[in-house]
């Protein structure tokens, strides 16, 4: 039996005004004062500028907010961008780092994910390192190695159990609908687990979380989390909702 407690994280994007994220934060709040709560770690990544009204909505719970991104140095003449400092000032433990969209959108590589998550725990953040590959990679036969090289160029240097978690989200499943089987994502998340214990060794890689993400819904969450190797969840789409958010938690 893995000692590793799962997390269920909600990633909501690009989405919400302040009523929206207010109301979605303090659904989730009230669901986990009325427990039981669920056997898992609860995080919401909301976009930055909702970050203080979350945090205030859900103070004094154990819901854990975090950002979707953050820059890799502690301030200075970087326009438009979040420093992890100033994530954690805000009350954010968590910083999601290299997802696939960020890796797109703006062109992301390997080497700017891992100084990200280097400064994210520099500054006492936990950093989700997200990997996945795309359809035409695993069309390709490619998918371990693309996760294999995205997983040695973006893990932070100091990965810890406490201070990393790492998210397999493949590309193709992303707001697709379109889940991976349990048979591709145990395969992944067992290979991303035996190369954690090449660069980590046996007790860091046996205790290091890795998430699935990519169209985790409530009807398909109890099978995933049921994997020896998938230790919670990166959700968006079903994030925004609290219903749907809780009933993934509580197939942990
Ligand atoms: P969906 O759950 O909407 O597929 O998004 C997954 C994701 O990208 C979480 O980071």
């Amino acid at each position: 039996m893995s000692a590793r407690r799962k997390l269920i994280a909600g990633n909501w994007k690009m989405n919400g005004l302040r009523a929206d994220g207010t109301a979605l934060a303090k659904g989730l709040a009230a669901k986990l004062a009325a427990g039981p709560a669920p056997a898992c770690d609860l995080l919401v990544c909301p976009p930055f500028t909702l970050i203080v009204p979350v945090v205030e909505a859900v103070a004094g719970s154990a819901l854990a907010v975090g950002g979707q991104d953050c820059h890799a140095k502690t301030s200075g003449a970087h326009t438009g961008d979040t420093s992890p400092a100033m994530l954690a000032d805000l009350g954010c433990r968590y910083a999601i780092v290299g997802h696939s969209e960020r890796r797109t959108d703006h062109a992301e590589i390997d080497a700017q994910v891992k100084a990200k998550a280097e400064a994210a725990l520099a500054a006492g953040l936990i950093a989700i390192v997200c990997i996945g590959e795309t359809l035409a990679q695993r069309d390709a036969g490619q998918t371990l190695e693309v996760n294999r090289s995205q997983l040695v160029g973006s893990l932070p240097d100091g990965a810890t159990p406490e201070n990393t978690v790492v998210a397999y989200e493949p590309v193709w499943a992303i707001g697709t609908g379109r889940v991976a089987t349990p048979a591709q994502a145990q395969e992944v998340h067992a290979a991303i687990r035996a190369e954690l214990v090449k660069k980590l060794g046996a007790a860091a890689a046996a205790g290091m979380r890795i998430l699935y993400g990519g169209s985790m819904k409530p009807d398909n969450a109890r099978e995933l989390l049921a994997l020896p190797d998938v230790d919670g969840g990166l959700i968006g789409g079903a994030s925004l909702k609290v219903a749907d958010f809780w009933a993934i938690a509580e197939s942990c």
